[in-house]
């Protein structure tokens, strides 16, 4: 399962980075926003940084000015994705990009109908909310569970990016169900490796070795 980072903070990503377990990256507006910065040019800074697919979002919502933002998008890096809404407009967009030879993720996708026509849009990624569905009451990981299925059932070649990931066991349950990517902040990546028992279990080797050896 590949891991990306979701996130605009250049710092979180180069610590994601240095970790050696990065794959790639997703930003969105809101996340780019956060960062207080020009939205191009911190697209190119992560680029700098990371090597896999760096998901880069249009602004507009109707096709044309779609396909406008995202060919300046796809201008700033090769490694940019461009990411879309999965809207219908959306769609005509990620058939056009496709057949152009430029990458898509098709983000906001809620249900597996959304799923089903991405993929034969011929997106490169489709991103299905988990946290967000789970913050409405229905159960983001059942979407998960269905869009897998429809995918083997067709071999649709999309990749399954699970997004909208708030806390460890979202990524545990999503690599049981086959996502291809996660999608993860950054806090969440530091906890994915931590447990008490390893805390403990670490200060107990240090503490005897010293007692029984010194320094
Ligand atoms: C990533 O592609 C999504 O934009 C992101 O995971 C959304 O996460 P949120 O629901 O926590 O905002």
């Amino acid at each position: 399962m590949d891991l990306y980072i979701d996130t605009a903070n250049l710092d979180e990503i180069k610590q994601a980075n240095d970790m050696g377990v990065l794959d790639g990256v997703t930003t969105n507006p809101s996340l780019i926003a956060k960062e207080k910065t020009d939205y191009t040019r911190r697209l190119a800074e992560i680029c700098e940084v990371v090597d896999g697919p760096v998901s880069a979002e249009v602004i507009a919502t109707d096709f044309e000015g779609m396909m406008k933002e995202g060919r300046q998008r796809a201008k700033i890096a090769d490694n940019i994705v461009v990411k879309l809404p999965s809207t219908l407009a959306g769609l005509k967009a990620c058939k056009a990009f496709t057949s152009e030879g430029i990458r898509t993720n098709l983000t906001l996708c809620f249900q597996p109908l959304q799923a089903l026509l991405v993929a034969k849009a011929g997106a490169f990624l489709v991103s299905p909310f988990i946290g967000r569905l789970d913050d409405v009451g229905e159960e983001g990981m059942e979407l998960i569970r269905r869009i897998r299925t429809i995918y083997d059932n067709y071999g649709y070649e999309t990749k399954l990016l699970a997004a909208s990931i708030r806390h460890p066991m979202h990524i545990v349950d999503c690599a049981l169900a086959g996502a291809d990517v996660v999608t993860v902040p950054f806090s969440v990546i530091q906890q994915m490796m931590k447990h008490p028992l390893t805390d403990s279990g670490l200060e107990k080797f240090v503490a005897d070795y010293k007692k029984a050896f010194g320094g």
